[in-house]
């Protein structure tokens, strides 16, 4: 009688479709992504960093020395949301700006969709950056459950009005779920971020399933603005935005040990994956915050895409480790759905690294990453980078500090700091890794940057950036 009554039960949830693949041993998972954090603005690799709460994760965790992001925010994030080369997403120039009418193509289902199917809970905070047109291009729309946070890409930390990126006249831009959240005007982005991540963590405790918490910081974007208490933690800085960034990020540092806590004080840290990286190198303005990496933001150089980052959790193995596989930001897709249980991988371009990651045991799968293909620049024609293996080519790049002209070809395990052009040594190489790149130009979709439509000020929509006015075509 009991084992019918059983198999009826699970019959029946089965007609449901009730998502039963997460069980409640599947892992928690937070995703914490910096924003223009350079290499060398981290403690593990800069001792005289203050981010002491990172470091604890670091050092007992596995911290990523080959990990890399896009240069520029929106590809990153569209890489990790997607699994897809921003090239293939049409997504390789440029961020979304202002009023742009489109964003990250609904032709593909998101991370956060994903692991909703897999049965997970899915939150949001912070920085979204994918576009906002209309709002299925909206978190909410595109598999959060909640979203608290901002859809520009870059606001003032205390009034949350962005500044329109050079189109448009700017306006409000913070959102609690699809609301326009007023009362956070005044407060600290990362105070706000933190207290709902935290808030979160806690009303999360009781509930069976797991949850992906994607906590997309603002800092250390520019503008530079940060609260006295974290400025005065280097009264030996000199230059003031890099003393101001430096705060930045020991108040991001902050907001990781609070989350930690909440983790901690609801029985859940044991059980949760914490990854951390930068969603692309330090700003050029900043001093030495890429050292000694060649390059910064928005360009394929080192300084401009190998990111600082850990993955810590007591499930990991063999712990502390330092993990020199190669990964590429499109490889977490696939990871966070291979540690949320996932039946199967999706095809695309990245790869999972969570048994390496995990174990220690096994080598990186990936072997080759295009850092970018933009074929956009009228002057110097494609622009682009590949790595495979050691070495790495690079195509079109400027280089503003030794005014070089390339094409380039480094060996990184001999000279990760690209100081040493190998291109006329090894002619034959050269050319195999730009046929390689070049190959890749048949699977590019174009960039998508259209003009900002005076539709989309917020001059229209009470100076508040909303949704609503995508043109019909838009992908
Ligand atoms: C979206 O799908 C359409 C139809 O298949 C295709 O033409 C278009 O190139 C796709 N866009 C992107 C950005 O992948
Ligand atoms: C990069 O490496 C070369 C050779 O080791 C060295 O001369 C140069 O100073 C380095 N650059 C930086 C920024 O560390
Ligand atoms: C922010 O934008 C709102 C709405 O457009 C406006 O009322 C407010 O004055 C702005 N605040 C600042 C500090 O610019």
């Amino acid at each position: 009688m009991v084992m019918a009554w059983e198999v009826a039960i699970h019959l029946l949830l089965q007609f449901l479709n009730f998502s039963l693949v997460a069980s409640t041993d599947t892992p928690n998972i937070v995703f914490i992504f910096a924003d223009d954090l350079g290499w060398n603005h981290v403690s593990w690799n800069n001792p005289s960093v203050l981010t002491p709460h990172m470091q604890v994760l670091a050092e007992t965790g596995v911290i990523l020395d080959q990990s890399y992001v896009q240069p520029l925010c929106t590809p990153s994030r569209s890489a990790l949301m997607t699994g897809m080369y921003p090239f293939h997403l049409g997504r390789q120039h440029g961020v979304l700006a202002g009023p742009m009418p489109t964003g990250l193509s609904r032709n593909y289902t998101l991370l956060p969709e994903k692991l909703s199917s897999l049965g997970y809970a899915t939150h949001m905070v912070g920085k979204w950056h994918l576009g906002m047109c209309d709002w299925s291009y909206t978190p909410t729309y595109r598999g959060f459950d909640s979203f608290y946070g901002f859809y520009s890409g870059s606001n003032d930390y205390y009034s949350h009005n962005t500044s329109g990126n050079g189109h448009g006249s700017g306006g409000f831009d913070f959102r609690d779920n699809e609301m326009i959240a007023f009362e956070t005007a005044g407060t600290y982005a990362t105070e706000l971020f933190t207290e709902k991540a935290v808030e979160i963590i806690e009303n999360h405790q009781t509930q069976e399933n797991p949850f992906f918490l994607y906590i997309a910081h603002e800092n250390v974007h520019f503008p530079y603005q940060v609260p006295k208490e974290y400025y005065d933690l280097y009264p030996d800085v000199e230059d003031d935005d890099t003393h101001i960034a430096l705060g930045m990020v020991s108040a991001m540092d902050k907001s990781v040990g609070a989350v930690v806590d909440a983790l901690k004080s609801t029985g859940q840290y044991d059980n949760t994956v914490i990854i951390f990286s930068t969603d692309n190198g330090g700003v050029g303005n900043l001093i030495d915050a890429n050292y000694p990496l060649r390059g910064n933001k928005a360009h394929v150089w080192e300084g401009g895409t190998r990111g600082a980052g850990f993955i810590y959790s007591s499930l990991l193995q063999d712990i502390p480790r330092v993990y020199n596989g190669l990964m590429h930001v499109t490889d977490w897709h696939n990871t966070l759905l291979d540690i949320a249980g996932s039946q199967s991988l999706p095809d695309n371009d990245g790869f999972s690294q969570w048994e390496a990651l995990k174990t220690g045991q096994s080598p990186s799968p990936r072997d080759t990453l295009i850092y970018n293909i933009d074929e956009t620049d009228s002057e110097k024609g494609i622009i682009g980078a590949i790595r495979v293996g050691d070495y790495k080519y690079i195509m079109g790049e400027s280089d503003k500090v030794n005014n070089e002209e390339g094409p380039w070809l480094f060996d990184l395990s001999d000279d990760p700091n690209e100081s040493m052009n190998l291109v006329l040594e090894k002619p034959v190489l050269a050319n195999e890794l730009e046929e390689l790149l070049l190959g890749e130009l048949s699977t590019l979709v174009p960039a998508d940057l259209p003009k900002g439509d005076p539709a989309g000020d917020p001059s229209n929509w009470g100076g508040v950036v909303s949704p609503g006015w995508c043109p019909a075509t838009t992908e």
